[in-house]
């Protein structure tokens, strides 16, 4: 590495880096490079007790911190948004040896977290009340808006920058104190904002990063009475359990879960273009985001023109450490990931699919998976209901507007959708029927800081980014003040 003053293995708990220190349950846990196996460190594995010190800090921090004019919070926003984007390339390169992408997406992935900030730093200082008018003659009905409270938040690997920063960015303008827990595979990027945040004088206490097993944190989150919200990114599966026992303890949530992306390709698209979305939307972070496409239709007049097209594609991707120059697939981040992508693949082939690209295994070493399109896939195939999170990219053959509405339906998930055509009224109505909350038209990644990302049915509940971002974060009181009568 460049850069080693980002490199911290000690948790940052109330403005102090805390390493174990030898105590009963103090234990580490070794992160590796998933491209080369290397060990890169070992960082804390930490439970209840530091968390709860965390928790203490935050809620001791929280009166101060809400009551910052908006505009001071907006600066330390600003802050760490220029902190992240100074110093970019150091923090890409950290982010690519802990989770494997390729350099350059590693880079802009610190300058889409980046973005959060700036923009949160601005919605700061636009958290408006309301008047409502009152039903009657001597009284007035007055809305405030105030933080809720301490957060805490659980992230997954996939983006362990910029999915700290969605939540962060919005927790802090809002005025909340926020406890963050990375992942386990993943907490080097986010150590990094501790570093940050004694840079650019964080108030002690705003900002508590902890790594450990998720389950006693969680717990904590969940039981402690000075902690009001969780936010999750993960899996449905967790989520579900997660969120069941935060609302057991009536805490905010908010869940950002799993998606099983439909991309349809109507016989009117520019084929050429959807050749291209469906390239960036399937094998971007080697198809390890929640938004990529997991299901690809494609109307029966183009259908064999695709595959040809998109399967050369894929071959021609070039596949390996995402630190050397040229690459643009990296390792999967495991190589449990890697046996889910085979499975998937013996599955699909067994009931009838075809392997028109990749399929295997790359010489590279246990973590890297060669780029895969699947032909002649069908609803039978488990790659049609479970995330894949890897490079496989199953074709569907479809025939009718109505048929693949259904069948782009028929999930549990509802978060991205994709769809490819040049006919204004079908745009319209795929917006309209598909059950997703993001649909992209025409493109192949939707995500922005500027619009709400989030799902419906078992894809989750909240908003990130946006104008709606900071309403996950704000608690609506009403006030009403009488006896205005002289
Ligand atoms: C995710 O996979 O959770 C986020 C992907 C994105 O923001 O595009």
């Amino acid at each position: 590495m460049t850069d080693r003053r980002f490199f911290r293995q000690e948790c940052y708990i109330a403005g102090e880096w805390v390493g174990p220190n030898g105590a009963a349950g103090d234990e580490t846990v070794e992160v590796r490079n998933p491209a080369t196996g290397e060990i890169l460190g070992a960082v804390p594995n930490f439970g209840r007790d530091q968390t709860k010190r965390a928790i203490d800090a935050a809620y001791e921090a929280f009166p101060e911190w809400r009551s910052l004019p908006p505009q001071d919070r907006a600066r330390y926003c600003m802050a760490i948004h220029d902190a992240l984007m100074d110093n970019r390339d150091e923090l890409g390169e950290l982010l690519t040896i802990e989770m494997g992408k390729p350099l350059p997406e590693a880079i802009g992935e610190i300058a889409f977290g980046a973005a959060f900030f700036k923009w949160f730093s601005e919605e700061a200082t636009r958290i408006y009340g309301d008047v409502i008018p009152s039903p009657w003659p001597n009284k007035r009905i007055i809305l405030t808006k105030e933080p809720v409270g301490v957060v805490g938040a659980i992230t997954p690997w996939n983006f362990p920058s910029a999915m700290l920063a969605r939540k962060m960015a919005a927790a802090l303008a809002a005025g909340c104190p926020i406890i963050c827990k990375p992942a386990i595979e993943t907490p080097f990027s986010a150590f990094a904002y501790g570093v940050i945040a004694d840079d650019i004088g964080l108030p002690k206490g705003v900002l508590s990063i902890i790594t450990g097993d998720p389950a006693p944190i969680a717990d904590e989150f969940c039981e402690n009475p000075k902690l009001r919200k969780i936010t999750f990114t993960g899996s449905t599966a967790v989520g579900k359990g997660l969120a069941s026992k935060a609302l057991a303890h009536m805490k905010r949530v908010s869940m950002e879960l799993g998606g099983h992306a439909p991309l349809i390709i109507f016989d009117d698209a520019d084929l050429e273009r959807a050749v291209e979305g469906a390239m960036i939307s399937k094998f971007r972070n080697s198809g390890q985001t929640c938004v990529c496409s997991n299901r690809i239709y494609v109307q029966a007049g183009l259908y064999d023109e695709f595959a040809e097209r998109f399967s050369a594609k894929a071959r021609a991707l070039k596949v390996g450490d995402g630190l050397e120059s040229g690459i643009q697939q990296g390792p999967l981040i495991t190589e449990k990931a890697v046996l889910k992508v085979e499975d998937h693949i013996a599955d699909a082939t067994q009931k009838g699919a075809s392997v028109i690209a990749g399929g295997k295994r790359d010489h590279l070493g246990l973590t890297f998976f060669e780029p895969t399109v699947l032909r002649d896939v069908t609803a039978d195939m488990k790659i049609m209901r479970e995330e894949t999170f890897g490079p496989v990219a199953p074709l569907i053959k479809f025939d009718s507007e109505e048929e693949v509405v259904i069948q782009a339906n028929n999930t549990e998930y509802g978060l991205a959708a994709y769809v490819y055509t040049n006919d204004l009224g079908r745009s319209w109505r795929m917006i309209d029927a598909l059950e997703y909350g993001m649909i992209a038209i025409n493109e192949g990644v939707s995500s922005t800081p500027v619009a709400p990302f989030g799902g419906v049915k078992g894809s989750g509940q909240g908003r990130e980014g946006s104008r709606y971002g900071l309403d996950d974060y704000i608690n609506i009181k009403y006030a009403l003040i009488g006896g205005l009568e002289k």
